[in-house]
């Protein structure tokens, strides 16, 4: 028996924040935002709805697609680094909200790397035969953290939430390896003082050109598979060239990489499910294929997983 996704789901909010907006509120361009990071727009959530609601939002799709109720979830876990509050945890609202019963819930601090470690625990619990579905969620609501005066961060960052029912599967499915870390002689590169996010990118960026490239290569490793055998990979959507460096290291073709950074951004954790959902949605992602999920985040930490649909 295999630990895999059993159904996803996502939100992403209305509006769009594009390039052009963001020139006429700082010195930015639309060629810099493009040429360094890939992107060309994000979601920016009103403020009427806070993380909990776009968590309830994708979880609901999830637990639809997965032919399953909320009644039927044995834990809840929600990866964020931007709940409504401290506590209680947004998994605790969602419980309440989704109507599940009085199951285990908590909320995962692993900024981008969230949901791989979600993931992985969820993993540990399929596998002793705990518990049988699990609903992870992997939300952000940035805009709240952004500092809007700080265009060498506010050009990076979206909105968005992406959840998915883990449970077992067949044999061959499912988690076939998976490597989680941290390193927090990092967290001075990337964390929130009062309420805005602050980052050096550029030590962010070399951290992540070198985990990312040998997380993807180790779990490749680790499942005693071969390049030819990966169908997509998943990189954390942070910046296109961040991502291109991880496809390269892995030495596979460029239409095997899976992109949704020009569209939300970095929407932290979120941001692998999200991308897995929009190409499971578009019937790109098809039963059966292996799919290299890679993420790094704040922390720092770093998680990889590969997978067979
Ligand atoms: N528009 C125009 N110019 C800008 C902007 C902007 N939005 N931001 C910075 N600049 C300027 C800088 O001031 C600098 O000017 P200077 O040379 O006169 O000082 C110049 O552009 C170049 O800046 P660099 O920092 O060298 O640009 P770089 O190529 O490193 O790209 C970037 C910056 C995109 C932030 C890159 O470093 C990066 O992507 N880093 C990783 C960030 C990341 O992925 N973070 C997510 C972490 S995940 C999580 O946990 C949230």
């Amino acid at each position: 028996m295999g630990a895999g996704i059993l159904g996803i789901g996502k939100y992403i909010p209305e509006r769009v924040l594009t390039n052009f907006d963001l020139e006429k509120m700082m010195d930015t361009s639309d060629e810099w935002i493009k040429t360094r990071t890939g992107i060309e727009e994000r979601r920016i959530a009103d403020d009427n709805t806070d993380t909990s609601d776009m968590a309830y939002y994708a979880a609901k799709e999830a637990i639809k697609n997965a032919g399953i109720t909320a009644k039927d979830i044995d834990l809840i876990l929600v990866a964020t680094v931007t709940p409504d509050q401290p506590f209680p945890s947004v998994s605790c609202m969602l419980q309440d909200r989704l109507g599940a019963n009085h199951v285990p819930a908590m909320d995962i601090s692993a900024a981008c790397s969230g949901f791989m470690y979600g993931m992985i625990t969820a993993k540990q619990f399929i596998d002793t035969k705990t518990y049988t579905n699990i609903l992870i969620v992997g939300v952000e609501k940035l805009s709240k953290i952004t500092d809007w005066k700080d265009r060498s961060t506010a050009v990076l960052f979206g909105d968005a939430a992406a959840a998915a029912v883990m449970g077992p599967v067949g044999d061959d499915k499912g988690i076939l390896s998976f490597e989680l870390g941290s390193d927090g002689s990092g967290g001075k590169y990337l964390y929130q003082e009062g309420s805005k996010l602050v980052m050096n990118g550029r030590e962010v960026f070399k951290f992540a050109v070198r985990q990312m490239g040998e997380s993807a290569v180790r779990v490749v490793e680790k499942a005693g598979l071969e390049k030819e055998d990966i169908d997509y990979l998943i990189p954390h959507q942070a910046n296109i060239r961040i991502m291109e460096a991880s496809r390269q290291r892995l030495d596979i073709p460029e239409e095997k990489l899976v992109k949704t950074v020009h569209k939300y951004g970095n929407t932290s954790a979120s941001s692998i499910p999200l991308a897995l959902a929009d190409n499971v949605e578009n019937g790109k992602i098809k039963d059966g294929d292996v799919l290299v999920l890679v993420g790094f985040g704040g922390g720092l930490t770093w998680g990889a997983v590969a997978l067979r649909w």
